[in-house]
């Protein structure tokens, strides 16, 4: 989405608590926000709260998982449509950990992505390589593989809109991001296989592809000037508002 402001898309994971998650809401509301679209990530627990907070700011809300179904017997599960009643527009989907604790599979995510468009969210699925991957040659299968599963078949209407975030898996939370002109590579394998599913005007105007694994305020301006990204899933440095404001700063 090639005219638009980079998306900033912050996942605090596990890492806080309702009372902290809306002591970062509130001091994120203060940051100069005009370069970015802004979107971030809490817990389960804290969208209401942080929803509330973030109401009248230019600050998206999206929650870091969803089910497949939008209603019924799956005890401990969450919905789409439940996470746009709390306020959330976006949704991320099939993340590095969910994949590797939980098992999470390229057919899940495919259901989770139908679902969450249904619902009204942008899901934001998550693909990469393991180092292993990486080294035995098969990085860019996995790519294609991952990102085909997830998407082949997926009707995007004319509002609808799909992130894709480039996470090498050996990338995250290591504090080192990669080379940006790897990262390039790798979003041109996506951007191919986008091509492939859909007409160009769709990946034009209804995509966007990011990079994801150790973003921090040093790697992000050499990370945005690559033609291929359109933005950021900022893990560690977005669970801090000076962090995440010196992100934005430096876009
Ligand atoms: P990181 O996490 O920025 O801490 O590497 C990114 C992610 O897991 O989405």
């Amino acid at each position: 989405m090639a005219d638009q402001h980079p998306i900033v898309i912050g996942n605090w994971k596990m890492k806080l608590g309702i009372p902290e998650s809306k002591e970062l809401a509130s001091a994120i509301k203060k940051i100069n926000l005009t370069k970015a679209e802004v979107v971030i990530c809490p817990s389960f627990v804290s969208l209401t709260e942080v929803a509330k907070i973030v109401k009248h700011a230019d600050i998206a809300l999206g929650a870091q998982d969803c089910f497949w179904e939008s209603q019924g017997s799956f005890t401990g599960e969450v919905s789409a449509t439940y996470l746009k009643e709390a306020g959330c527009d976006f949704v991320i989907l099939g993340h590095s950990e969910r994949r590797k604790y939980l098992n999470e599979t390229d057919e899940m995510v495919h259901r989770k992505v139908g679902m969450a468009l249904s619902a009204g969210l942008v899901p934001v699925v998550c693909v990469g390589e393991t180092f292993e991957q990486r080294h035995d040659g098969s990085k860019d299968y996995t790519l294609i593989q991952q990102t085909t599963k997830a998407l082949e078949g997926v009707q995007i209407g004319p509002d609808q809109r799909v992130i894709i975030a480039y996470e090498p898996v050996w990338v995250i939370g290591t504090g080192q991001a990669i080379e940006p002109e790897e990262a390039a590579l790798s979003q041109q394998v996506i951007r191919q296989v986008l091509f492939d599913l859909f007409t160009p005007s769709v990946v034009k105007n209804n995509f966007s592809v990011i990079y994801g694994g150790s973003v921090d305020a040093t790697n992000t301006s050499q990370l945005i000037s690559l033609e291929e990204n359109d933005g950021f899933l900022v893990g560690a440095a977005s669970q801090s508002a000076e962090e995440f404001e010196a992100i934005i700063k430096n876009i």
